[in-house]
């Protein structure tokens, strides 16, 4: 297949399209590196040295023979050119990652907020646009998130659709509904709205979209990716970007005490990134025949506690816990059951968090650990106002100690 991948320099990206192009695949990648420019921003990096994109295009032409282009475009922007690309290069699929995607980040002022909605929203609706205004039949892989369906406990989660009735005037209507949304930050409430793009484009112009509801992604690399050091994928650890168990293993490299908000009583789905590129393959040769629905699948392969993450990482590595106020509004706990047989019934061998954690923590955590920014670790976002005042006391305590 010809393949673009939309946001193909950042932490999923850059591997799944790797991974695609050793599969044989034609890969294009489209990005604004915008998510360097965060990291700017931020005065923060990649625990791991990524390579610009040049360097990283040349290496992996000089150790696979395999070539990837890049052209650099921001999808929110700019339209015309995005429709133009797709029109010159008639891609079979687009896979889409190409938000901002932290949560922290899009809570940290109105400035972020605003961003986080203008660059998510246009992002995806410009690339559905851009299909239809060339009536193109492009299949869209998109990457979602576990936090469309909120995290309060509940019944088991379905792969996207609830089978529901309504009851009016005594008779009893069955419907197949998108499950509820229920974002917990403006990030999340963005990837809800996307589900909403999906299901207008694809019944009312027969868009083809797969969209993939996925977990925390853990670990850093993967088969291609470890073929060469400059093909390093990155690896976030800071209080916007880093996701919650690739910061537990870079804290426990460091000597850091594992800073869990609030009780850790807070359950979550989560994948490893061999797992994710192996999905998004196995979506791209499982596409949705014309005229189906939005096939939605949840991407996850195991659910776990933080505290019992943060338990687990202390146990293997001597680094204490310590309990942090929540900078969320979030429920203190909840258990989350998932529903993820379709990648399963699809032949996907999941990597768990017992064979991989330990390879993380020597392999990466404590290879780099030298790169790290101690400064950058605590949360510095808040979700509320009445939140920021409680938490600068954790904070200013926890950075003397
Ligand atoms: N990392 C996770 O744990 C996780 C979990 C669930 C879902 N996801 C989803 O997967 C996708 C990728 O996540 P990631 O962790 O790789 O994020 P990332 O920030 O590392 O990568 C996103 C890439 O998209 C690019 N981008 C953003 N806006 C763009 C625009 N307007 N035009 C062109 N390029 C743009 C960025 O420069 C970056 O390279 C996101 O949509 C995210 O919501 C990620």
């Amino acid at each position: 297949m010809k393949i673009i991948v939309l946001g193909g320099d950042g932490f999923c990206g850059w591997p799944t399209a790797l991974h695609l192009s050793q599969a044989g695949h034609e890969i294009i990648i489209v990005d604004n590196l915008s998510r360097r420019n965060i990291d700017n921003e931020l005065e923060c990096s990649s625990l791991t040295p990524i390579q610009p994109m040049g360097t990283r295009l040349r290496v992996w032409q000089e150790v696979t023979g395999k070539s990837i282009r890049f052209i650099k475009l921001d999808i929110a922007k700019e339209y015309v050119e995005l429709r133009d690309l797709l029109a010159a290069e008639k891609p079979d699929a687009v896979v889409h990652f190409a938000e901002q995607r932290a949560a922290p980040y899009s809570m940290k002022s109105p400035r972020h907020k605003t961003y986080t909605v203008d660059n998510n929203l246009n992002a995806t609706h410009n690339l559905l646009c851009a299909i239809v205004e060339n009536d193109q039949d492009i299949h869209v892989v998109h990457l979602g998130t576990m936090g469309v369906y909120g995290y309060s406990t509940g019944p088991k989660i379905p792969e996207g659709y609830l089978q529901i009735k309504v009851v009016s005037d005594g008779k009893e209507y069955p419907h197949t509904i998108l499950h509820p949304a229920y974002p917990g930050s403006i990030y999340h409430m963005t990837k809800t709205q996307d589900a909403l793009f999906f299901q207008f484009y694809n019944k009312n112009d027969g868009v083809r979209v797969t969209d993939l509801h996925q977990g925390v992604v853990w670990g850093t690399n993967t088969a291609e990716t470890l073929l060469d050091e400059r093909l390093v994928n990155r690896f976030d650890y800071d209080g916007d970007y880093g996701t919650v168990l690739n910061r537990f293993l870079m804290q426990a490299a460091v000597g850091y005490p594992l800073t869990v908000y609030g009780t850790g009583g807070q359950t979550r789905a989560f994948i490893h990134i061999r797992d994710t590129v192996r999905c998004i393959e196995l979506a791209l040769e499982n596409p949705p025949a014309a005229g189906d629905p939005v096939h939605i699948f949840n991407q996850v392969t195991e659910t776990h506690r933080v505290r019992d993450l943060a338990n687990l990482v202390s146990g293997m590595t001597d680094v204490p816990v310590q309990n942090i106020s929540n900078p969320r509004n979030e429920a203190d706990e909840n258990d989350l059951v998932v529903e993820n047989e379709k990648f399963l019934s699809l032949g996907l061998n999941p990597t768990t968090l017992s064979e991989g954690l330990m390879e993380e923590v020597t392999e990466i955590a404590k290879k780099y650990a030298d790169r790290c920014d101690e400064s950058v670790i605590l949360p510095r976002s808040m979700w509320t106002q009445a939140k920021l005042s409680v938490v600068d006391e954790d904070v200013s305590e926890a950075d003397a100690g």
